[in-house]
C-alpha cells in the first residue's frame, strides 16, 4: 500500500501565517503537522509516500527530504494550482499506478493513528473506506450518511448539514478512484473534490464503507483548532530537560526542556514546551503553551499560546495568551515618546489591546 500526502493548498484560514509559511509545517508541540502525518503512515506499514506540493514546496522539501528521517521514501508530486482534493489524487496515478492508496491530508492530526483503517481496508473487499466523527460545525466539512456500514451519500459543506458526521482527512482508495477523478467536475468553489469522487465510485456500483472514529482528530486549519491541538498533545507529553535551568527558576508539571534551552530566573507551568536554544528569562511560562526553537521570552508572561521560531516577545510584564505567533516576530518595549503602540503587522494579522 502506497500513501499520498496533501500538503498543497492556499491555507486561507491560518493567515497571515501562511502568507509565507505553508500551513502543514505550523509546529503542534514543536512538531509540524506533517510530521505527526508523516508517522502515522509509516507506523501503518506504508512506506512508500507522494507528498503534493504547492507554492510551499520549497519549505516542505527542507522539512521533510527524501522521507528517510521518518523510515520513509517520500516522492514529491507538484501540483501547480490548488484545483482540489480529487484533483491531488488525478496528477498523483503515475505515483500511485494500480496500488491501494491511503490518502491523508497534510493538516489533519489524529490521536491514535491509522493502523486498523488501513489493516480493515487491506482485509479485501473495499473499493474506498472512509472515516467519520461527530462534529459540532458540519457544515465546515464534508459530511456522509451511511447504511449498514455502506456510504450511500456525501455532500461537501453543506449548508444544512442532515447530519454531524463529518469525513476527517483520512481515505483509502483502490484504483477505480481514478475513473472517478477523470468523471466529476469541479464544484462550486471551482474545486474538484474528493466527496464527489466518492460518490461517483458510489453511484456506480462501487464498495465504499466508513469507519467511526473514537479517538481525538482535529483539522488544524485555523487558529482555535491549533490551539486546541496543542493543547491535547502537549496532555501527553513525557517530561524532560535536555536544556538548562538555573537555580532561581522553578519548573512545575509537565514540561519538555530542548536541547540548548535556558530557563533563568522564570517560572514554567506545564503542560509546556520549551524549544532547542530558546532562552525564558525573568518570565512566566503557563500551561499549554509551545515556545520554538530560539526564541527568547524575556520579562513576560506567556500562556495557551504557540510561538513560532526565532520570535523576541518582551512585554514588561504583560502578559499574552491564546495567541499563535509566527516566526521571527518581535514584541518589545516601546521607549520612544509621545507612549504608543507601534505596530508593522501583516495583512489578516489581528491584536488584541488592553
Ligand atoms: O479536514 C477534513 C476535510 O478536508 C473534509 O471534511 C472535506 O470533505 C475535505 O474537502 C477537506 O476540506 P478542507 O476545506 O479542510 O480542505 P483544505 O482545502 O484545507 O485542504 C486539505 C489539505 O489538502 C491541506 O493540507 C491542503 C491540501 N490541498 C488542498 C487542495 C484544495 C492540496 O494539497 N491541494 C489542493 O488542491
Amino acid at each position: 500500500m502506497k500513501g499520498l500526502v496533501l500538503s498543497g493548498g492556499k491555507g486561507t484560514r491560518l493567515r497571515p501565517l501562511t502568507y509565507t509559511g505553508a500551513k502543514q509545517l505550523v509546529p503542534i508541540a514543536n512538531k509540524p503537522v506533517l510530521f505527526y502525518v508523516l508517522e502515522d503512515l509509516v507506523e501503518a506499514g506504508v512506506t512508500d509516500i507522494g507528498v503534493v506540493v504547492g507554492d510551499t514546496q520549497d519549505q516542505i522539501r527542507a522539512a521533510v527530504g527524501d522521507g528517510s528521517a521518518f523510515g520513509a521514501r517520500v516522492t514529491y508530486i507538484p501540483q501547480l494550482e490548488p484545483l482540489g482534493l480529487a484533483h491531488a489524487v488525478h496528477i498523483a496515478e503515475e505515483f500511485l499506478q494500480s496500488d491501494p492508496f491511503v490518502m491523508f491530508l497534510g493538516d489533519n492530526l489524529i490521536r491514535d493513528g491509522i493502523v486498523p483503517f488501513v489493516r480493515s481496508f487491506q482485509q479485501g473487499g473495499m473499493n474506498c473506506l472512509i472515516v467519520l466523527k461527530e462534529v459540532q460545525n458540519p457544515q465546515d466539512f464534508g459530511i456522509a450518511q451511511v447504511q449498514d456500514g455502506r456510504v450511500i451519500r456525501l455532500v461537501e459543506k453543506p449548508k444544512d448539514p442532515w447530519t454531524n458526521l463529518a469525513v476527517i482527512g483520512i481515505y483509502l482508495f483502490d484504483h477505480h478512484v481514478f475513473e472517478a477523478v477523470r468523471n466529476i467536475k469541479p464544484s462550486f468553489r471551482g474545486e474538484l473534490e474528493i466527496t464527489d469522487a466518492i460518490q461517483y465510485l458510489i453511484d456506480n456500483g462501487y464498495n465504499v464503507e466508513a469507519r467511526h472514529l473514537n479517538g481525538y482528530w482535529t483539522d488544524t486549519g485555523k487558529m482555535d483548532d491549533m490551539l486546541e491541538a496543542n493543547r491535547w498533545v502537549l496532555e501527553q507529553i513525557e517530561p524532560r530537560c535536555d536544556g538548562a535551568v538555573d537555580s532561581a527558576s522553578s519548573v512545575y508539571g509537565k514540561v519538555v526542556i530542548e536541547e540548548g534551552a535556558e530557563i533563568v530566573h522564570s517560572v514554567i507551568r506545564g503542560p509546556a514546551i520549551i524549544g532547542k536554544h530558546a532562552r525564558v528569562e525573568n518570565s512566566f511560562v503557563g500551561p499549554f503553551t509551545s515556545i520554538y526553537h530560539h526564541c527568547t521570552i524575556l520579562n513576560s508572561e506567556v500562556e495557551h499560546s504557540i510561538i513560532l521560531e526565532h520570535c523576541h516577545i518582551e512585554t514588561q510584564g504583560a502578559r499574552i495568551e491564546d495567541s499563535l505567533i509566527g516566526r521571527h516576530a518581535q514584541v518589545h518595549p516601546a521607549h520612544t515618546k509621545p507612549r504608543a503602540y507601534r505596530l508593522v503587522l501583516g495583512d489578516h494579522s489581528r491584536v488584541g489591546i488592553l
